[in-house]
């Protein structure tokens, strides 16, 4: 009998291609091409089944296109890059990998958050230029972390790990905007409390953003937000490009409206906003929230995990829509 065919259209850990070729017969990509949308239809052609990353866009021309589809596991936890409502209408099972990055990705937030505060990047740049010749009292002073106020914008799993680090690590003081309140139990857990995003702009002295992208939270932070916060605060986005409004953000930045930001997601990536690559008071990293080793392994095996599950049970282990089961 032959094996369904699968497209594992970026490169993963060897041993999960391994064990994907065990059950199907598999195109894969260890080249790592980003392919065009053209490409990427073309290559979805005769594949029931397919594993992505944020970087292919599943619509309704490429579903179209491959009415054989029956579903694409990303290996993400974010999907912004799925037309969901297109991929249930052409009956095609979506799938994410919720939770096995959960505390790395939150690990990362606060990481970032500090390196932003205590302006670990600017201070390393100078150091590595040769600059440092003296100790002085005021060489890169930055924003105290501990006892702070921190601000977060999306109070999903991720946001949640960040209040309990900032809240029962740093004893700082949490507040969280999100598009639902949390239960009694949660914000206990996590030590936060529910404000609106105006109070929240004004008084945090970090704001973090993790909140899922989608076309209500573009440019959930833009010109008008970034004046809401005080001059001393600080800004992560570790949630989507387009979350934020990098042209406004750099203007802030280089106008000391806020005094620094942490930014590990980008309009457009991988290409950067030019200006943001102009101030110094920023730290910048390639979309790397979710990368240790042990958590990406976890992502591929989910995902992977995903496509055996639909395509030999009919039952997807962590689905994003409901579809008519259907195994191969
Ligand atoms: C996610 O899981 O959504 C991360 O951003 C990696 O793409």
């Amino acid at each position: 009998m032959t094996q369904p065919s699968i497209l594992v259209a970026r490169a993963i850990f060897p041993e999960v291609l391994q064990s994907l070729a065990q059950v199907f017969e598999v195109q894969s990509n260890q080249a790592d091409e980003v392919w065009s949308a053209a490409e990427l239809t073309r290559r979805m052609q005769g594949k029931v089944g397919a594993l992505t990353t944020g970087s292919e866009r599943i619509d309704a021309a490429l579903l179209q296109a491959n009415p054989q589809l029956r579903i694409v596991a990303n290996m993400a936890v974010g999907y912004n890059n799925f037309d969901v409502p297109a991929m249930t209408a052409a009956g095609v099972q979506a799938s994410n990998t919720p939770d096995v990055l959960t505390e790395t990705t939150a690990d990362f937030g606060f990481a970032l958050l500090m390196a932003t505060a205590r302006r670990v990047s600017e201070s390393e740049h100078y150091l590595r230029a040769g600059l440092w010749q003296k100790w002085s009292y005021d060489m890169f002073a930055g924003a105290e972390v501990h006892g702070a106020t921190l601000g977060i914008i999306g109070m999903g799993r991720i946001g949640q790990g960040i209040a309990r680090r900032g809240a029962h690590g740093f004893g700082m003081n949490v507040i969280y905007h999100n598009r639902s309140r949390l239960s009694a139990e949660l914000e206990a857990d996590c030590k936060a409390r529910y404000v609106s995003k105006q109070e929240l702009l004004q008084s945090a002295d970090h704001v973090v953003l993790v909140l899922p992208y989608s076309a209500q939270a573009h440019h959930t932070i833009g010109a008008a937000e970034l004046a809401q916060m005080k001059p001393t605060a600080t800004l992560v986005n570790i949630a989507r490009g387009g979350i934020v409004d990098d042209a406004a953000l750099a203007k802030a930045l280089a106008a000391r409206q806020i005094a620094a930001a942490g930014i590990d997601v980008f309009e457009g990536e991988p290409s950067v906003h030019p200006d943001l690559l102009k101030v110094p008071n920023v730290v910048l990293t390639p979309h790397i929230a979710s990368s240790t080793v042990k958590t990406r392994m976890a992502m591929a095996q989910l995902a992977a995990d995903n496509l055996v599950a639909y395509l030999t049970r009919g039952q997807a282990l962590t689905p994003l829509n409901t579809v008519p089961g259907h195994a191969a």
